[in-house]
């Protein structure tokens, strides 16, 4: 049985992330969605609230489960029994610092690989950062996060569309 931790903060969620899991699942037995509980940033959305959203979008799914993290990714995979993660790589900026990331979890623990996936093309330039501005904003992002987050969204952050606050 294989099991992959995708490690993230999930911020929210984006059809990015959700693509990735899904393609994560075409390769691994079990994929483990492990959401930072995050001490520096200050997130949009808690803890619980994120893994609320991704519980929801994968509940037919019974490959992916949902759990939080803190500390070291190395220490919570050891926890889990698995030495695999996976992250997304969408464009050459990303690279150095998932680079950093790969090597560093594999200073820390030797057994530990990271397999690097790319999304769809289309979803390529997608960020959880820029899905919250864009919003924020007053821009449209339905169609590149999953409808419950687009409602959550609408709930949690105030929208710049005239005629809402
Ligand atoms: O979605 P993000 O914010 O790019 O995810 C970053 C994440 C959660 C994968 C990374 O910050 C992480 O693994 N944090 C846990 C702390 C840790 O292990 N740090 C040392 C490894 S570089």
């Amino acid at each position: 049985m294989k099991l992959a931790v995708y490690p993230g903060s999930f911020d929210p969620v984006t059809n990015g992330h959700v693509d990735l899991i899904e393609r994560s699942c075409r390769i691994f037995d079990r994929v483990l969605v492990a959401v930072l509980i995050n001490t520096e940033k200050s997130p949009h959305f808690t803890v619980e609230e994120r893994i609320g959203m991704l519980r929801e979008i994968f509940r037919r799914n019974p490959k992916v489960k949902v759990k939080s993290f803190s500390g070291l990714l190395v220490d919570f995979l050891r926890k889990e029994k698995t030495n695999i993660v996976v992250r997304g790589l969408r464009v050459v900026s990303d690279f150095e610092f998932e680079f950093q990331m790969a090597l560093m979890n594999r200073r820390l623990d030797r057994e530990v690989e990271t397999v690097f996936l790319t999304p769809r093309e289309d979803l390529s330039y997608l960020s959880s950062r820029l899905v919250k501005e864009v919003h924020r904003l007053g821009g449209d992002v339905s169609g590149l996060v999953p409808s419950l987050v687009h409602r959550a969204l609408e709930q949690k952050l105030p929208n710049g569309k005239p005629g809402k606050s």
